[in-house]
């Protein structure tokens, strides 16, 4: 270990992809402690179970609430749902985990430290240009039924940027496009996990719209791998959001028939579609090229796809041994 090491502090570690934050943080051996704080709304023990590491613990509690003495030198703030169905059904607690959340976790930073947040592609609503840089203000609906998050996320954008202007704290922010992969929740409601649970389940495969809507689908390793640079590896000194995602759209149409394809038996149907659900999302990479040199999203979505699938089916089905424990693949 070396001579003064971090201390570290994830907030929605227990989440998808503040697990899988969490690997790569242990990974460092400069981390001398890490604490998730996590209040487990959208997240599960599950998805830190694997860790077992003396630097590691974990306190279950809201992080608006998270009471210590305790100062960290890197607080990442992952806090927050990021499906619609999950921080629509309540929006008073998205922002809050968002805004006084970061509010928080601002108190618990270490003089000199550095604080880290996993912002949104939402940030840019509906968007009136293809792909969207970072310079791109947005086409947001401030009172629609995405406004917590959407505006929970551009107010703690606004928060950060402000603290690193006025106080010159050294801040983060990642503007993360749709993310998926294993440790996702069987019930989370986002795209391609639904896919695959409901034709694993026997269930129609159910597009909300025509499915020609598009997204650039980011594979959970290839944004932890944008994440690790972002935030902690290559010394860029940039304050500014920064877009981390995939630039290859692909229609949810191509994805569900991709999914179907794979599971006998699955069929597509189609049902209403999501309120404001934007018809396209797609990062410009230019700022993410220059300041992380060598990064991009390398895992085709067929690749990624096939991954996940292998993961929830071996959680959705029965094990096949008596007491044998049930392997994460996504470890
Ligand atoms: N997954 C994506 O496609 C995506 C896209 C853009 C941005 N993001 C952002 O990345 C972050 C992680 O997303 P995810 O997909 O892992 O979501 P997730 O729902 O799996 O994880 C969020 C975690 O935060 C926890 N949490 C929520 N409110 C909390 C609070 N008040 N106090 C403590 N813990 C709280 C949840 O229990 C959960 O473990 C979020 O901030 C999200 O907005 C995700």
């Amino acid at each position: 270990m070396s001579a003064n090491p971090s201390k570290v502090l994830v907030a929605g570690g227990a989440g998808f992809i503040g697990s899988h934050l969490v690997d790569r943080l242990l990974g460092r051996p400069d981390v001398g402690r890490l604490v998730v704080v996590d209040n487990l709304w959208t997240g599960a023990r599950e998805n830190l179970a694997h860790v077992d590491d003396g630097r590691f613990a974990l306190a279950v509690t809201d992080v608006e609430r998270f009471a210590t003495e305790e100062r960290f030198d890197e607080i990442y703030q992952l806090a927050s749902p990021a499906s619609p169905q999950w921080y629509m059904s309540d929006p008073v607690r998205t922002i809050s985990a968002n805004v006084m959340g970061t509010m928080r976790l601002l108190d618990l930073l270490a003089p000199g430290g550095r604080i880290c947040f996993t912002s949104t592609s939402e940030v840019y609503g509906d968007p009136l240009v293809t792909p969207q840089p970072e310079s791109y203000r947005g086409s947001v609906d401030c009172t629609g039924p995405r406004s917590s998050y959407d505006e929970g996320k551009r107010c703690t954008e606004a928060l950060l940027s402000e603290v690193a202007r006025v106080h010159g704290t050294d801040v983060r922010i990642a503007r993360l496009f749709n993310v998926y992969g294993p440790r996702t929740k069987p019930d989370d409601g986002r795209a391609i996990s639904n896919f695959i649970t409901s034709a694993l389940s026997g269930e129609p495969i159910t597009i909300y719209g025509d499915g020609l809507q598009s997204r650039s689908w980011g594979y959970v390793d290839d944004i932890i791998d944008g994440l690790e640079k972002l935030f902690w590896s290559v010394p860029h000194g940039y304050a500014g959001p920064v877009n981390i995602g995939n630039d290859r759209e692909v229609p949810v149409l191509t994805v569900a028939q991709y999914v179907a394809s794979l599971i006998p038996g699955a069929r597509i149907v189609h049902g209403e579609p999501a309120p404001q659900d934007p018809s396209n999302r797609c990062p410009d990479l230019t700022l993410a090229r220059s300041l992380l040199p060598g990064w991009s999203c390398e895992i085709p979505y067929e690749e990624g796809v096939r991954r996940t699938l292998e993961w929830f089916a071996a959680r959705l089905s029965p094990p096949a041994a008596e007491g044998g424990a049930t392997p994460d693949p996504g470890a």
